[in-house]
């Protein structure tokens, strides 16, 4: 019997993602919880967003140290436009300041930035900063960061049917040879695998627009714990609950 098969009952048995030296290769996690944690504290919602700013830092560094080769984190949606233009703004700067404050330790940890989303919609000063970031970036192999900016999963799908639709009026694909495989190469996700674990903080089962398509198998694992106080030692439990989950991808 094999090191990562279980026996529960004497006919009974299942295989666990039971191999804790590999950590899972691509991590999802919806950050949510900023606003609460600072309405708890008093303080203003940006105040949340500050301290969550520290929490992506410290889960990328625990990503890069535990070997984990993608982490996308969902940092503004295209329904985060709706908020007060205050709170927009201040976001927008806070990502600019971000991504300049962050270069120096994706450079020496060896951080590759990428982002996902309706990329356009930013402000020009974060466009140029995270152009800038991917660029100096691109050589990075240890640990792949992707910001999901201006992004939901419903326009990520849509954008992939228009750039298939004009493939195929402009007779470069035939309709017919459209599946899975051809329709995930339209996706803004194309160079990266499916996430294996979702991550979602603050309690809330939902998949909030993030990774429709991607998320499919993906195993989903969400704690109170507010995104502000999430740290290593969160996302070491989420990994070591990941580990106890049987993954049949719709198999037996
Ligand atoms: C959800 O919390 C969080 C967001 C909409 C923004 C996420 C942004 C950050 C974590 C900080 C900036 C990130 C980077 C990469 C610089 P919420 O505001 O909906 O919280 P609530 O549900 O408690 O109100």
């Amino acid at each position: 019997m094999s090191k990562d098969t279980v026996v529960l009952a004497p006919c009974v048995s299942f295989v666990l993602n039971s191999d804790v030296s590999k950590p899972p290769r691509h991590i999802a996690i919806i950050m949510d919880g900023n606003g609460r944690w600072a309405r708890e504290r008093g303080l203003p919602r940006i105040k949340g967003h500050e301290q969550g700013a520290h929490s992506v830092r410290a889960v990328t560094e625990a990503c890069a140290e535990l070997g984990v080769k993608f982490l996308t984190v969902y940092a503004f949606s295209t329904e985060n436009w709706k908020r007060p233009r205050e709170e927009i703004g201040a976001l927008m700067a806070l990502l600019e300041q971000f991504i300049a404050q962050e270069l120096p330790g994706l450079m020496e940890n060896n951080i590759r930035l990428q982002a996902i989303g309706r990329l356009a919609d930013l402000p020009n000063n974060c466009q140029r900063a995270l152009t800038n970031a991917i660029e100096t970036t691109a050589g990075n192999t240890a640990l792949t960061l992707i910001l999901a900016l201006s992004y939901s999963g419903r326009s990520e799908i849509i954008d992939a049917v228009r750039t298939l639709c004009c493939e195929a009026v402009a007779g470069r694909l035939d309709p017919e040879k459209v599946d899975a495989a051809r329709f995930s190469a339209a996706l803004y996700t194309r160079d990266f695998p499916d996430p294996d674990l979702l991550i979602r903080t603050s309690g809330e089962m939902r998949l909030s627009n993030f990774l429709l398509w991607q998320l499919s198998y993906t195993e989903i694992y969400v704690t109170e714990k507010l995104w502000p106080d999430f740290g290593k030692d969160d996302l070491r439990d989420a990994i070591a609950a990941y580990h106890k989950r049987e993954r049949r991808f719709g198999g037996v």
